[in-house]
């Protein structure tokens, strides 16, 4: 009896392993220690120049955060958004949730060309990317987790793709917040804890005016405040920046979900999350308990580093992040 389904656990091991490599990718998984032989100094160079960043410009810590979460809900965590355009080639950092708003693409370079000194043609852009993001959290005072590693660089990007509201834009109905990141795999809960990532960083005044001067769920005093460097008239002033947390926007802390209950949401897609509906009660729970803010964090980062990677031998190990390998 122990023996026979002892055979049958082992016949269906080896089928999903057949299974597998036939499937190619598809079934390849991330893994932590993925470099621990090939690239061991890895971590230790990747956090070197993400702190040497981090330290001219605390803003870049946002930016390099940000740089992972457009790169992974455009066909995945592969590494398009790096891609420049070229004559024949046209990448997705045009498009309108990129343009003139993402950034952080020097440090990646920085962060490539000392990894490739370490171990050359081995760490994918794409991975450089996820790591980036996770020690610019821990660099702001967030929690760390292991990265999960092993995605390789894609050959193309998809412009139509990173324009198609995959990305959703600050203007979603909490309904289309949900929806987008549900397609991606992630849940609601996930999508709120994500959000907490607008604890740090900028935006520019084009991207919030309508919210200061037309919505009510908006306090009276912050929106003057933000009013005074963001002019209602369209076209003056629309790159100027304000903190998307007002009290620490330096600091990965909870004070975004303190200042969601305050009506202090600098973006239209982070009042919704605290606007009398579904999800009031997760952004009063992140508001009062930073440790499971932390924990859930840490969780739906590693969830959404896991979105449709290349792995096996799809993609490629780009040597230069802004183009593919010729
Ligand atoms: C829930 C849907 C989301 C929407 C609608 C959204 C929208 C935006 C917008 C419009 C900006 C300002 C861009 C600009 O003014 O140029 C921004 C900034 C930022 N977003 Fe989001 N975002 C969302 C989710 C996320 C997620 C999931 C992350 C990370 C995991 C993230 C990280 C950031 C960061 C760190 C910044 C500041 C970047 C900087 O200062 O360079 N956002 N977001």
């Amino acid at each position: 009896m122990a023996s026979s389904s002892f055979s049958s656990s082992a016949t269906s091991t080896v089928a999903f392993f057949l299974l597998a490599v036939l499937m190619g990718s598809s079934f390849a998984q991330l893994s932590t220690n993925f470099y621990s032989k090939t690239c061991p100094k890895l971590a230790t160079t990747v956090k070197k120049v993400v702190q040497s960043a981090v330290s001219k410009e605390k803003r870049m810590g946002a930016s390099l955060l940000r740089l992972h979460f457009h790169d992974c809900f455009v066909n995945g965590c592969d590494g398009s958004i790096l891609l420049d355009d070229a004559s024949s080639f046209t990448g997705e950092k045009t498009a309108g949730p990129n343009s003139n708003s993402v950034r952080g693409f020097n440090v990646i370079d920085d962060i490539k060309s000392e990894v490739e000194d370490a171990c050359p043609g081995v760490v994918s852009c794409a991975d450089i990317v996820a790591i980036a993001a996770r020690d610019s959290v821990v660099l702001l005072g967030g929690p760390g987790w292991d990265v999960k590693l092993g995605r390789r660089d894609s050959k193309t990007a998809s412009l139509s793709a990173a324009n198609s509201g995959v990305i959703p834009p600050p203007t979603s109905t909490l309904s289309n917040l949900v929806s987008r990141f549900q397609a991606k795999g992630l849940s609601t809960k996930d999508m709120v804890v994500l959000s907490g990532s607008h604890t740090i960083g900028q935006a520019r005044c084009t991207i919030f005016r309508t919210r200061i001067y037309n919505e009510t769920n908006i306090d009276a005093s912050f929106a003057k405040t933000r009013q005074s460097s963001c002019p209602l008239t369209v076209g003056s002033g629309d790159n100027n920046l304000a903190p998307l947390d007002v009290q620490t926007p330096t600091v990965f802390d909870n004070n975004y979900y303190k200042n969601l209950i305050n009506q202090k949401g600098l973006l239209h897609s982070d009042q919704i999350l605290y606007n009398g509906g579904s999800t009031d009660s997760l952004v009063d729970k992140y508001s009062k308990d930073s440790d499971s803010f932390d924990s859930d964090f840490a969780a739906a980062m590693i969830k959404m580093g896991d979105i449709s990677p290349l792995t096996g031998s799809s993609g490629e190990i780009r040597k230069n992040c802004r183009k593919v390998n010729s």
